[in-house]
């Protein structure tokens, strides 16, 4: 365990000082959620590891099931593979959970040492980042195919709006007289929806409203929510959050309401490593599955990775397209093609020209 939580073990390879190839996932996951994002893809990496039966490779392979990707206590995500990319700075250690207590607290409190946290920054003997997940959406359940190549990630802006307005009791207060915070957020969440529905390949939700001071008779004085949007573009992202910026604050004024908002992640999209890729699509055939290349709508600590070292995924299938909830399902056979995939890919990394230059190089 390094000191944000972060489990590693390390598989040796056929001789010293070889260089490493990382494979994870993350371990934590949503309230209410499946089985599977996340941690799905550390036990296909520790179960490759298994089917290895003690063969060694050119590189030694790190496992690493990442503490925290999902950013519900803290708002923020990516915290444990920040860790190996060295980007968990002080404004995030001083970020706070819901009952104040800061990443860095929470470091403590686990029994780790956030001093300790430069030692657990990747090796730079580290070849490249693979990660197995479910798709969590519903094309190859759609296509009727269990695993595909990740060739995108898309970028994602995480926000906080709080529309502040005047409580007031709810039996005396005539309707024109309201500066009632919810009513305007209320008016904003459908301007949020229509602005992603008209902007093909753009999603926006608002996942946690909360009202305060939240009694039934009192007109809500102020009313907090998060936003958060996707797009493969950069550019679309950033020109849609400006868009819904801009909508807030008019509405908020049209309503005597204020509005602040605050970022808590602007994550560009990543393009993941074109010839793992294609080595991943490879493993495919050889598994004797049909190839498919997507972009993931889903964040994954791929692409934080991805920031240092040649960064791929692997989607398994997700029948019923649905993910974030107990529904959330893989198939056996789906994750039996995983691993033969997995095993295709280490066999042809190991005696790949290509990743041989690779590794002399690290
Ligand atoms: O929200 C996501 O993109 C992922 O589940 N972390
Ligand atoms: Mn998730
Ligand atoms: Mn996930």
């Amino acid at each position: 365990m390094d000191a944000a939580g972060n489990l590693r073990g390390t598989y040796p390879a056929a001789r010293q000082n070889a260089p490493r190839l990382l494979i994870g996932s993350h371990l934590d996951t949503v309230p209410n959620a499946g089985a599977y994002d996340g941690i799905l893809g550390v036990i296909l990496a520790v179960a490759l590891l298994e089917e290895l039966r003690g063969r060694r490779l050119p590189f030694s392979i790190e496992v690493v099931g990442f503490s925290e990707e999902e950013g519900v206590r803290f708002g923020t995500p990516f915290i444990g593979s920040r860790v190996l990319v060295g980007r968990l700075d002080e404004e995030l250690l001083d970020l706070q959970d819901a009952q104040g207590v800061s990443v860095r607290r929470a470091i403590e409190k686990f029994g780790l040492n956030p001093a300790e946290l430069p030692q657990a920054e990747l090796e730079n003997d580290t070849l490249c980042y693979l990660e197995f997940h479910i798709e969590q959406g519903p094309v190859l359940a759609r296509l009727n195919q269990p695993l595909a190549a990740v060739e995108a990630i898309a970028g994602q802006s995480r926000m906080e709006f709080t529309f502040v307005g005047r409580a007031n009791h709810a039996g005396t207060t005539p309707m024109d007289l309201r500066c009632d915070a919810i009513a305007g957020a209320a008016e904003w969440i459908g301007a949020v929806e229509r602005a992603a529905q008209s902007v093909p390949g753009l999603v926006a939700t608002i996942g946690k409203v909360e009202a305060k001071p939240g009694a039934a008779n009192v007109i809500v004085a102020e009313a907090r929510l998060t936003l958060d949007v996707r797009h493969g573009s950069d550019d679309m992202r950033t020109r849609a959050v400006d868009n819904l910026i801009r909508q807030a604050k008019e509405i908020a004024a049209r309503r005597g309401l204020s509005v602040h908002e605050s970022t808590l992640l602007s994550q560009r999209a990543v393009t993941m490593d074109p010839f793992l890729t294609a080595e991943i699509e490879r493993a495919i055939v050889e598994s004797g599955c049909k190839p498919h290349r997507m972009v993931s709508g889903a964040g994954h600590d791929a692409m934080i990775l991805a920031e240092k070292v040649p960064a791929a995924m692997i989607f398994l299938r997700t029948p019923g397209g649905i993910s974030h909830d107990p529904a959330e399902s893989v198939a056996v056979e789906d994750v039996e093609k995983a691993l033969e995939c997995g095993m295709h890919l280490l066999d042809q990394l190991a005696s790949s020209p290509e990743f041989q230059k690779r590794m002399n190089r690290a």
